[in-house]
């Protein structure tokens, strides 16, 4: 069982600080180390803004873990930008973040895209690779 610590579980505030979020999207290794020029600090924040559910995770005022979920709010939910601060991984933190989001849609089919080194976390969870099965398909992003 992950050790737990004190962390404060926030899903009312999506405009979270943008300093803290992009150091978590750093810390993972999804952003290079660089200053966010002005001109992309609304295009980092709009995603989370436009996000039907946002849940973030606190230790104090130190955001520590964020989620963002896109749902029609009954059949089908997606879930994005799952991440944990790495000092924080490893201690339930994830598999919080994402619980809540599911018990904020109860019934929904969850989906998520992910790296397949995240297949196992997602599978504790109750997630179903469905790939074998079922195809998902894609038009990747032209924005990066
Ligand atoms: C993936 C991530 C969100 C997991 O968060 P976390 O807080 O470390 O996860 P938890 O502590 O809740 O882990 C729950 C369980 O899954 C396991 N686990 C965590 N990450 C795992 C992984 N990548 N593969 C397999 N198992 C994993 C843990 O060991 C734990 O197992 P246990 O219940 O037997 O102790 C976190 O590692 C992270 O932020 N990674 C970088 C960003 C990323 O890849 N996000 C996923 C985007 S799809």
């Amino acid at each position: 069982m992950s050790e737990q610590v004190n962390i404060v579980y926030h899903n009312e505030k999506k405009d979270l600080p943008l300093q803290q979020l992009h150091e978590l999207f750093i810390a993972v290794g999804w952003s290079d180390g660089g200053v966010l020029p002005e001109e992309m600090k609304a295009g980092f924040i709009k995603p989370w803004l436009h996000s039907t559910l946002v849940i973030s995770a606190w230790d104090g005022d130190h955001l520590v873990g964020a989620v963002r979920v896109l749902s029609d709010a009954i059949f089908r939910s997606v879930i994005y930008d799952l991440l944990v601060a790495p000092e924080y991984q490893g201690k339930g933190i994830g598999s919080e973040l994402v619980n809540r989001c599911k018990s904020h849609y109860p019934g929904s089919e969850w989906l998520v895209g992910c790296d397949r080194k995240n297949v196992a976390f997602y599978k504790k969870l109750g997630f179903q690779d469905i790939f074998e099965s079922d195809a998902f398909l894609v038009i990747p992003c032209k924005l990066f």
